[in-house]
Order: structure tokens, then C-alpha cells, then sequence
């Protein structure tokens, strides 16, 4: 991967962001939840200004809503305000939000009253993220929905899967659990991020056998990420952040096959 783009390229890519839209049918621009989804964006940058309950609430409750596999609800929201969180972790919310719900992929609750079910720990821990980042996602548009922007993170400020250990040790999580990001809340400051690039339709959908996506399309992405990466972080590079994520994920591979794979009545995945 090329580290630094020339200045044609860099100028090129960056309008290619700035001019990226949502396509859909202008007939439909004004539907009220089209509109939610397509206007979100992950914010990074909050005011002080508190959440109220009522609206706190009301996003914890799209998530106890959320569907899931045969309804087991194998999800656990751990919520903070910024002193709770504070407490725990010694240090501000990320981003200095103003919320922070910890979205824990949880197969240990039903265990407790249907005992019977089979220890399948790579299918159930799939199944629970599933299910729990569906949580997520409904937390995160009615968020959005109220006006309340926010951010997932699996990494930033040892937040997310990439920390699950850290995580599990700090909250106390029995084997079954499995921390896997943290969602920020809070108004956003300044403007809203432009819509980073994403893949074209035509390269992302399969209509029939799979077919590996166009080069060119890929690299002119990838040229985007480059580009948009350092515009938005100054000081870093997008190859850095790779760097900083190549490092954790090693340790995270360790740490989390002794998660999915706990040791299980004194047993193991294959008996
Ligand atoms: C599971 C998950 C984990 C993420 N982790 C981080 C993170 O650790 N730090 C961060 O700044 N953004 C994080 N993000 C936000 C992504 O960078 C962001 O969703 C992506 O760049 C697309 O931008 P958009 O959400 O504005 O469409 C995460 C998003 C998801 C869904």
C-alpha cells in the first residue's frame, strides 16, 4: 500500500469525498427515516451540553427493542454518564461525550435458565455479536433520531473489542460476555463530518456468482481513505492507524479465543 499520494492525486481524491451524496430516488429524499439514516455520521467531536434522561432512556430502550436470533436477547448495555465512566476507567468519555453505553455480546444470561443448550462457542459468540451489534445500530439511529449524535468505537481510549480483556476485567464480565464497542453520545460541535468514501453499489452487491471488485475502483478508494484519513487527522496517516490496529489485533486474537473458547463446565468446544 502506497504511503503518501502526490498532490494531484490528494486534491483529486479529497473532491471525490466532498462530492459524494447518498443515492436514492429523489421521490423518496423526504422520508423521515431514510432521511435519519442517511444523515448520520460518526461525530467525534461533542459540547458540553448534558443528554436528559427521558432521551438517554429512550435510546437504551431501542436497543432493548432490537430483533434477534429465536429472541434470546444476548446483549448486556453497560450505560455511563461521564462521572461513572470516570469512575471506571479513570479518565473522561471518548471524545468527551456526554453518554456512553459499552454494548457486551451476552450468552451468559440464558445459560442461567436454559442450561441444556449446547456449547457451540464459535457459532453462539457469532450469533451474540449479531444480535448485539443490531442493538447498537438501534440505539445509534434513534439517537440520531433525537438530534443526538454519536460514535461506535472498538479501540479508541480501550473501548471496544480490541480491549475486550480490559474490559471484561474492569466490569466484571462472566465467561459467556464479550465487550465489543463502546457508542458515544452527545450533541455535536462544529460542522457534520462530509460522508467518508464509500464503495459504489455495483462493487458491494452480487447479483449471482461472487465476483472480486474492479482494481480500479478499489484503488481509487483506497486513495480516498489515504487522502481523507490525514485531512481529518492531522499529524496522522491512515497507514498509521492500520499500524496502531495491526498491533492490537494481535494481542486481541489471543485474548479473545480465551473469551469464545472459556472453559466450559471444565470442558472444551470439542467435547
Ligand atoms: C464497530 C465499530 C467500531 C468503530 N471503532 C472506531 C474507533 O475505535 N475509533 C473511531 O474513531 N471510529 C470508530 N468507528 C467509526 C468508523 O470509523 C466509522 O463508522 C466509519 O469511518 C464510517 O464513517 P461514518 O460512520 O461517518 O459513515 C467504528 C465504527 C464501528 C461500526
Amino acid at each position: 500500500m502506497k504511503e503518501q499520494l502526490g498532490w494531484s492525486k490528494t486534491v483529486r481524491s479529497l473532491v471525490k469525498i466532498l462530492t459524494g451524496r447518498p443515492r436514492i430516488p429523489t421521490s423518496l429524499k423526504d422520508n423521515e427515516m431514510l432521511r435519519v439514516i442517511l444523515k448520520r455520521r460518526s461525530v467525534r467531536e461533542f459540547r458540553a451540553q448534558p443528554i436528559p434522561e427521558a432521551e438517554f432512556d429512550a435510546i437504551l430502550e431501542a436497543g432493548r427493542l432490537a430483533p434477534c436470533t429465536v429472541n434470546l436477547q444476548s446483549w448486556t448495555f453497560a450505560a455511563f454518564d461521564a462521572t461513572q465512566w470516570r469512575e471506571i476507567f479513570g479518565q473522561g468519555i471518548p471524545f468527551s461525550g456526554s453518554r456512553a453505553v459499552i454494548i457486551i455480546s451476552d450468552t451468559f444470561r440464558y445459560r442461567q435458565v436454559i442450561s441444556e443448550f449446547p456449547y457451540c462457542p464459535l457459532t453462539e459468540y457469532t450469533i451474540g455479536v449479531m444480535n448485539a451489534s443490531l442493538a447498537a445500530m438501534n440505539m445509534n439511529l434513534a439517537a440520531e433520531a433525537l438530534g443526538i449524535a454519536s460514535v461506535m468505537l472498538s479501540e479508541t481510549g480501550r473501548s471496544g473489542i480490541l480491549d475486550a480483556k480490559y474490559l471484561k476485567e474492569k466490569l466484571g464480565l462472566p465467561d459467556g460476555t464479550v465487550p465489543l464497542m463502546t457508542i458515544v453520545f452527545g450533541y455535536g460541535r462544529g460542522a457534520r463530518p462530509p460522508m467518508p468514501p464509500k464503495l459504489p453499489m455495483e462493487q458491494i452487491s452480487l447479483h449471482g456468482m461472487y465476483q472480486p471488485s474492479d482494481p480500479d475502483v478499489m484503488q481509487s478508494w483506497l486513495e480516498q481513505m489515504i487522502a481523507g484519513y490525514s485531512a481529518s487527522h492531522p499529524g496522522s496517516t491512515f497507514r498509521k492507524q492500520l499500524d496502531l490496529y495491526e498491533s492490537k489485533i494481535r494481542q486481541a486474537e489471543v485474548d479473545l479465543n480465551e473469551m469464545v473458547f472459556y472453559n466450559h463446565e471444565g470442558g472444551n468446544s470439542t467435547e
